[in-house]
């Protein structure tokens, strides 16, 4: 109870709103409002107009730009174009910018001819530009730090740079990005560091909301194994081997020892093997 009272004001206040604006807009309308887009893409915009009208006008930057007769043909002048709603409807006119340039934000005007006046929309470009990784591919020793640095210049506004290592998203705690602008565009520099460890792609990102799909720069970094993984492997061979050899020996040295004790018995084969092995030791140990 007390909620619905406490939002009485509002909703008078909504209402008020709401009729003020219909009022004024129930006979010329001007959508949309506000629109952002990116450089080079198609913007539209569409009046719906109320009653009999004769002349219409539309301003881009302070310049007029197309007139509209409701009784005659919709011209096209360069990159402006307008037409009647379809079905040939006179009170909707939709007009178009194409591949529509950052000079061109700031204020759409809409003006008609008689007691409509005009309608105001406002129009935002963005602009994409490039990315690029410094100093391309990369080598590298195992465990060894490396940077890079990505540099995107001529973007509209800020862009936002991310980086990513073979696809994986990369933590943003881990790059730093600085940015400068001329007034006009921006240019950034980002800076990664890390620890090499594995053979990896590395790519850079930059986007403005109105962009698709990111701009990127990728290069590859190459990592060459530690060669002290070779001296431990060599290592560990040359530990068993020698280890085994030690073996051997005590076993040779066992069997001179027992063929010693038991001369009579000795058939061919191990009077062999006690003519090379044990005749040298014996020189050597006895
Ligand atoms: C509209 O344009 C067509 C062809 O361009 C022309 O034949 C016609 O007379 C025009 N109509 C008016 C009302 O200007
Ligand atoms: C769009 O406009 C830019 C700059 O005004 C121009 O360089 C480019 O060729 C135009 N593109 C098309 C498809 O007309
Ligand atoms: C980096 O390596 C890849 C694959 O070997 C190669 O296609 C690419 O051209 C190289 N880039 C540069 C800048 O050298
Ligand atoms: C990024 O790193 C910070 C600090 O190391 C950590 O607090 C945060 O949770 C990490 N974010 C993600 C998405 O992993
Ligand atoms: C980013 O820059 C700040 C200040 O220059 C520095 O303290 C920090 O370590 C840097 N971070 C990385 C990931 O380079
Ligand atoms: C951005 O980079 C371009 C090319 O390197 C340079 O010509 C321009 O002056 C730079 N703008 C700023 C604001 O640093
Ligand atoms: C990285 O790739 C190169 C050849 O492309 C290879 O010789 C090297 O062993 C690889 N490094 C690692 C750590 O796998």
């Amino acid at each position: 109870m007390t909620a619905t009272w406490k939002s009485w004001p509002n909703l008078f206040h909504i209402c008020l709103l709401l009729c003020a604006t219909g009022a004024v807009s129930q006979n010329f309308l001007l959508e949309p409002r506000s629109t952002t887009v990116l450089q080079g893409s198609k913007v539209q915009f569409s009046a719906t107009v109320e009653g009999k009208w004769n002349v219409m006008t539309w301003t881009v930057g302070k310049l007029l730009v197309l007139t509209v007769l409701s009784g005659g043909n919709i011209t096209s002048s360069g990159q402006y174009s307008a037409r009647f709603c379809p079905g040939g409807d006179t009170s909707c006119v939709e007009f178009t910018i194409h591949n529509v340039t950052r000079q061109q934000s700031g204020e759409v005007i809409c003006f008609v001819q008689g007691e409509y006046g005009s309608k105001i929309a406002h129009l935002y470009v963005q602009e994409s530009g490039t990315v690029n990784i410094v100093g391309g591919n990369v080598t590298v020793a195992q465990d060894q730090q490396v940077e890079f640095q990505c540099l995107t210049t001529g973007w509209f506004p800020e862009p936002t740079v991310s980086w990513t290592l073979s696809g994986q998203d990369v933590n943003s705690s881990l790059y730093n990005t600085t940015s400068m602008t001329d007034g006009d565009t921006f240019n950034s520099s980002s800076v990664f560091k890390f620890q090499a460890v594995h053979n990896t792609t590395v790519e850079c990102l930059a986007t403005v909301p109105t962009l698709p799909n990111p701009q990127s720069s990728s290069v590859l970094l190459v990592v060459v194994p530690k060669p002290t993984d070779w001296t431990v492997l060599i290592a560990v061979v040359v530990s068993f081997g020698g280890f085994a050899l030690l073996v051997l020996l005590i076993l040779g040295i066992i069997f001179c020892y027992k063929r010693r004790k038991e001369k009579r018995k000795a058939p061919i084969i191990s009077a062999l093997i006690q003519l090379t092995l044990c005749s040298k030791s014996q020189i050597s140990w006895w």
